[in-house]
This record gives structure tokens, C-alpha cells and sequence, in this order.
């Protein structure tokens, strides 16, 4: 399987492909970017790495490589500044993202090809690929809450002093201030983790609100975010090319689960090479389902601001 990362100069897309390169599971990897340089040097520097890793092809291109990719990822875009909401990037990265789509279109896309979105506001920029790109919708789908949901069962394991690879906690709505964390069915190995020692009311609004404030928290130190992100990248793209039909909470334009349509957004959604395969509703807390609403609310009247 091919991969086109627009964007691939950058952290967020180099570190994308660095972990693609350690899976191993996709063919070929492409790196576009406006910096041409840096794409090279990216490629290269990953390129020199294959020896060690894994029998792919990876090298720097253009647009015209998109036209032969099964999926393409989109990382470009301006960061965050520490103090700034998502949303509030979103006049500043929805021209460039626009100019993005323009030229896939216009180097044409394979008619089976998904469109993955990382850049932010995530949940508004896969939005706006489902109406202009004329693709399939569930051919786009964005990174949405796969990243937060990472960086919260990261955090609660670290906390607990547990292996993070047996917590599974999701992280809801949007990939933003409103998301939402989902502790009705978050378990430890299967074990209820609510009823876990140390597991009180104080210490999941911690976790929570440490989780929302992670992507500042790293901005503030390091510019940005790279690693995590790469892995909850890869963890999409490497389902997608295995047609691995796991449940994932990426974003997507949903169709009536939880009462929601019409906006992109992360529920649990099983994720395969079709892109979107399906989406599962599984039950909620009545507050939990409250807070999934209210992010929808938000990313709609967010979207009816944009021309
Ligand atoms: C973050 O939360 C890049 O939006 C991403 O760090």
C-alpha cells in the first residue's frame, strides 16, 4: 500500500513516517511538502534507515505521487500557539488546507483512495475534504480523538503505575476543548476501571483535564506535537491497510449515531481499506452522550462561520 504524507517536512509528518517505517506494514511512503528540502531531507534521512527496519520504498514527492496512493495523509498546516484554542487556527489553516484539496483534485486521486486528515482544527478540515473533495465520505476520515484517547490511557497508566498497552479509555467529540472523556466503559484488562484503587472522582477530573491541556502542555516545551501523534497516525493508517476492521475513535461526517449527523466528529468507528466501514454506538452515560452533543454544536457553528 502507497502513502502520500502532505506535510511530510514537518514534526508531524516525519513522525508519521518514522512510524510507518517501524511497523513495516505499508509499501511505499511519499513525502510531499511546500519545503521541498525538508521532504527530501525527511525521506532521506528515513531512507537511510531501511536497512534496519523494513523493505519499503520512501522518497519525496509531488502531488502527482497522490494520484497513485491509497491513502493520503494530510499533516500541513500552521501549529497551535500555546495560548490558542484549536478552533482559533482555523482562518489562519483554512485557506491553506483549501489549496490543498484544489491541487488533489487537480492531480487526481485513485477512486478507492482515502483521505486522511491530521491537520487542525482536525474535526472541521475533514468536514470541508467531504464536501469539496467529492470523494465518498467514508473515504475521509480525520485523526479526531485517536491521539487524545492515546494520551489518556498514557497518562491514567502512568498515574497507576499500569501497562499502558491494557488500558482502554476513549476520549469522545471533538479533537478539542469540548471532547469528551468516556469513563462508563473504560477498563483495565477488562477490569472495570472506575472501581480501580486510587480511582476517585478527583483523580479522573485530573486525569481528564490533564489530558484536554496535552497538546498545550507539549506545544509550551517543544513547539508541538510529533511522537504521539506519529503512532496514533500510524495506528490508523497501518488498520487501514490491513483492513484490520478495528474500532477507532477517528473523526468522520457522521450519519444519526447518537442523535448526530451532518458533522465531523470521533465516535467509536470501525476502520478498515474502505475507510469508514461502520460506526458503533455503543450506550453511554446520559452525560457522557451530553457532552458528545454539546461538541457536535460546537463544530457545527464553528463550520456555519466559515465562507
Ligand atoms: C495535539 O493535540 C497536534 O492537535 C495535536 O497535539
Amino acid at each position: 500500500m502507497k502513502v502520500a504524507i502532505i506535510g511530510g517536512g514537518g514534526r508531524v509528518g516525519s513522525c508519521a513516517a518514522f512510524a510507518l517505517q517501524c511497523s513495516g506494514v505499508v509499501k511505499e511512503i511519499v513525502l510531499l511538502d511546500a519545503n521541498q528540502a525538508a521532504a527530501e531531507g525527511e525521506a532521506l534521512d528515513l531512507l537511510h534507515g531501511a536497512a534496519f527496519c523494513a523493505d519499503q520504498t520512501i522518497s519525496a514527492g509531488t502531488y502527482a505521487d497522490c494520484a497513485s496512493a491509497d491513502v493520503v495523509c494530510i499533516t500541513a498546516g500552521l501549529r497551535r500557539k500555546p495560548d490558542e484554542s484549536r478552533l482559533d487556527l482555523i482562518n489562519r489553516n483554512v485557506g491553506l488546507f483549501r489549496g490543498i484539496l484544489q491541487s488533489l483534485k487537480e492531480a487526481g486521486l485513485k477512486k478507492d483512495a482515502i483521505v486522511f486528515v491530521v491537520s487542525n482544527p482536525v474535526d472541521i478540515l475533514t468536514q470541508l475534504a467531504v464536501e469539496e473533495l467529492g470523494l465518498p465520505v467514508n473515504q475521509v476520515l480525520g485523526l479526531g480523538t485517536a491521539l487524545d484517547t492515546s494520551r489518556f490511557c498514557s497518562l491514567i497508566a502512568s498515574s497507576l503505575k499500569l501497562a499502558p498497552s491494557q488500558v482502554r479509555a476513549l476520549i469522545l467529540g471533538e479533537h478539542g476543548d469540548t471532547m469528551v472523556p468516556i469513563w462508563s466503559s473504560a477498563t483495565v484488562d477488562g477490569l472495570p476501571l472506575l472501581k480501580f484503587p486510587g480511582v476517585t472522582p478527583q483523580f479522573a477530573k485530573q486525569l481528564f483535564e490533564r489530558t484536554q491541556k496535552s497538546g498545550a502542555e507539549v506545544i509550551s516545551r517543544k513547539g508541538g506535537a510529533g511522537y504521539a501523534v506519529g503512532v496514533a497516525i500510524r495506528e490508523v493508517i497501518d488498520t487501514i491497510a490491513l483492513d484490520g476492521r478495528r474500532i477507532l475513535p477517528v473523526s468522520s461526517q457522521q450519519a444519526g449515531a447518537y442523535g448526530i449527523r451532518g458533522v465531523c466528529l470521533s465516535v467509536p468507528t470501525v476502520v478498515g481499506r474502505c475507510g469508514v466501514v461502520d460506526t458503533v454506538e455503543v450506550e453511554l452515560w446520559p452525560k457522557e452522550l451530553q457532552g458528545l452533543q454539546a461538541s457536535a454544536r460546537a463544530l457545527q457553528e464553528t463550520r456555519s462561520k466559515i465562507r
